[in-house]
Formats: structure tokens, C-alpha cells, sequence
């Protein structure tokens, strides 16, 4: 992870996009369906826009399908996530290895019940030698608690006497993000209307690009994606920098 993120300079695709999949909940209500029913429709979405970001060159995909703060919701609806999430890698995992998509998990996965946890663990292994195209699932994940993760490793070195404050920076502190070895997301994108962050990568998007749509995650489809990329595609980043000059006439 580099504090300036790469953008693919060919055509101006964001190498990372990353998306607050919201709005399952109200989907399902404007139907008269219970919850679980729009986060079911939230998964099979799940699917065709990791087959459209490939498509659109995409290499990483993170996703935020279970936060710290998730597991607050009631009872029911949190198992039936957590058996969504195992009926999802059954019957997707197969598609990912055809797709050549490595999957990639960041949060405390050790929380996660076992019926859950093994076959993303499986999945992980199935497809750890894909290169092309990641798929990074945020599940237990939420920034703060990351942070924590991070500042309790750093406290165990020092006081091992195998780091030095002084020696610490930023590059050091990356590496021991759950992130390590993913480049920053160059695009977040956050469906359903909502416009705040909610505590998801808040370190990594620093120079991020937000893009906020109205749709809800179950309806957010591949020409919903390609217009977030096409809206990022002319914005001007800067890094903190002053706007290049215009080229001088001829
Ligand atoms: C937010 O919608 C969505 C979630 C908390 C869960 C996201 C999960 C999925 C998209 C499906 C499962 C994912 C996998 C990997 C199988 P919300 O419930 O907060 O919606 P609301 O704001 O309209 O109530």
C-alpha cells in the first residue's frame, strides 16, 4: 500500500474500487419483503458486479459485507447473514476460480462461526495464486478496531525491543494494516443515498475518490458501476498538489 495511489494511466480505471454495498434493508421494505430477503438480492448482486468490474479492468474490489458494528443488529438477522455469506461461497466459489478472481478477506475473521469461516478460508486457498483480479470482502472489519489491531502489534514489538519509535513511519505502519499488500482504493463508492463513511477504510481512502449513488444495493447493476468509473475517470486528482499547468500552445 503506497500513500499515492496508482490509477491505470491507459484509461483511467480506478485499480481499486471499493463499495458500501447499503440499501438491502429498504429494498426489501419498498416490497413488502423481510430483510433477509433484500440482502439475499445484495448477494446475487454481489456476483455480477464482480463479473462487471472484471470486465471493466477493475483488479481490486473490496466490499464492506459485515461490519464491526453489524453484529448489533438482531439475532436473526445477523446468522442469516452469516449463512448467506456460507451459502454465497458454495455456490460461487466454483465462479471465482473459472473467473481467475482471487478472494482476499480484511477484518477478524476468527469471529466469524466456523460454518462461515471454513469455506472462506477454503476459498482463499483455492484461489490464491490469481493475480489478475482480487475480491476483498470486509467482514467483522471496521477501521477503528483495525487501528487497535495495529497499535497493540507495535506496542508488543517496542516493548520486545524489535521496533524502535523512531523507526516507525507510515510505510511501516501500512504493512501491518490488514490491507498489507493491496494499493489504496482509488474510488469508494457508496450506493442507497447514505453520505457518510461508517468507520470503512478511513486510513486507505485517504486520497480516495467518494462517489455516492441513490440506487440501493440489490438494483446498483453493471451500468451503475460503469458510470461511477466513467465519473471518476474525469475527475482531477491531486494528491494535495497544485493542478498541473495547461500544456503551453505550439
Ligand atoms: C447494508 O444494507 C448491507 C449490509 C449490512 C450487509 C451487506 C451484505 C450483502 C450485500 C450480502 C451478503 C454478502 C456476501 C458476501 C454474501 P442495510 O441492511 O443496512 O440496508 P438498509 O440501510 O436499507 O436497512
Amino acid at each position: 500500500m503506497n500513500d499515492l495511489p496508482e490509477v491505470s494511466p491507459a484509461r483511467n480505471i480506478p485499480r481499486h474500487t471499493a463499495i458500501i454495498m447499503d440499501g438491502n434493508g429498504r429494498w426489501a421494505r419498498q416490497r413488502g419483503l423481510p430483510r433477509v430477503l433484500g440482502h439475499e438480492r445484495g448477494g446475487e448482486n454481489l456476483l455480477r458486479i464482480v463479473e462487471a468490474a472484471g470486465d471493466l479492468g477493475i483488479e481490486f474490489l473490496t466490499v464492506y459485507a459485515f461490519s464491526v458494528e453489524n453484529w448489533q443488529r438482531p439475532d436473526e438477522e445477523v446468522s442469516s447473514l452469516m449463512r448467506l455469506l456460507e451459502s454465497y461461497l458454495s455456490r460461487h466459489a466454483e465462479t471465482l476460480v473459472k473467473r481467475q478472481v482471487r478472494l482476499r478477506v480484511i477484518g477478524d475473521i476468527d469471529a466469524l462461526p466456523e460454518h462461515a469461516r471454513r469455506p472462506l478460508l477454503e476459498t482463499i486457498q483455492a484461489t490464491k495464486s490469481f493475480t489478475g483480479k482480487n475480491l476483498v470482502l470486509a467482514l467483522n472489519y471496521g477501521s477503528r478496531a483495525e487501528l487497535v489491531r495495529v497499535a497493540q502489534g507495535i506496542a508488543r514489538d517496542a516493548r520486545n525491543g524489535t521496533l524502535a519509535p523512531e523507526s516507525l513511519d507510515w510505510e511501516n505502519i501500512a504493512a501491518r494494516l490488514d490491507t498489507a499488500g493491496i494499493p489504496d482504493p482509488d474510488l469508494v463508492i457508496r450506493t442507497s443515498g447514505e453520505i457518510r463513511l461508517s468507520n470503512f477504510l478511513l486510513l486507505q481512502a485517504a486520497y480516495a475518490e467518494w462517489y455516492f449513488s441513490p440506487v440501493l444495493w440489490p438494483d446498483f447493476d453493471a451500468a451503475c458501476l460503469a458510470e461511477a468509473v466513467r465519473d471518476y475517470s474525469r475527475r482531477n486528482r491531486r494528491f494535495g498538489k497544485a493542478p498541473a499547468l495547461p500544456a503551453p500552445a505550439l
